[in-house]
């Protein structure tokens, strides 16, 4: 991947934002809204994996074909919106090795604490595909990315579906060498870290928790 920051501009996409974006879409249809976005940004996020050609047999011939190398795949979710995000994507890479991490900021330094972190083996050899839906001040974000170059991984792609203009920013000042690919960059961050104009609390919509 070359460039940064990736929009996805399809129709397809910006449609299915727009009505998880509205305040009265319920919990059913946001959920069902965000698999079916997902299974489109993964799409656009893998479209550069590597493929490696493999023999096989048609009911013709022999043949080489190419086929994506699944258990190189690592997708990591933050915890715990980026789970909503993730089965989509499982979905369409079904052999890919799942990794979780957790955070919670902390309330006097402001700064992410980790409570969980459970990734593959082998980082060193696989693409990562770090997922959470929201990239609004990007402290979470990087503070994962960290984790999981800790581990080894030295490929990464970061996958939202909203980005604020500051979580952009922190990630390239953190990550500059991980790609994002968002469906919107929204205009900014309201006073409490919500992303205007936004779709509210991530979590809270795909789960009803609220
Ligand atoms: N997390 C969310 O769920 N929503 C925002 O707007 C920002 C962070």
């Amino acid at each position: 991947m070359t460039q940064h920051l990736t929009i996805v501009d399809h129709p397809l996409v910006q449609h299915k934002l727009t009505l998880m974006r509205k305040k009265e879409t319920s919990t059913a249809s946001f959920r069902q809204l965000l698999r079916e976005i997902s299974l489109l940004l993964a799409y656009e996020v893998t479209r550069e994996l590597p493929v490696t050609m493999t023999e096989i047999e048609t009911p013709l011939c022999p043949s080489q074909q190419p086929m994506i190398e699944g258990k190189k795949l690592a997708l990591v979710s933050i915890l715990r919106a980026g789970n909503g995000l993730m089965d989509g994507i499982l979905e369409l890479i079904p052999a890919a090795r799942v990794g979780f991490v957790g955070l919670y900021r902390d309330e006097e330094t402001l700064q992410p604490v980790q409570y969980y972190n459970k990734l593959p083996k082998r980082m060193e050899e696989r693409t990562a595909i770090v997922v959470d839906p929201m990239l609004a001040t990007g402290n979470s974000s990087a503070a994962a990315i960290d984790l999981v170059k800790q581990a080894g991984a030295k490929d990464i792609r970061f996958l939202c579906l909203l980005a604020a203009p500051e979580g952009v920013a922190r990630m390239k000042e953190a990550h500059p060498d991980v790609p994002i690919v968002t469906a919107s960059l929204d205009e900014k961050l309201n006073e409490l870290g919500y992303i205007v104009p936004g779709l509210g609390d991530a979590g809270d919509r795909m789960f009803g928790t609220k």
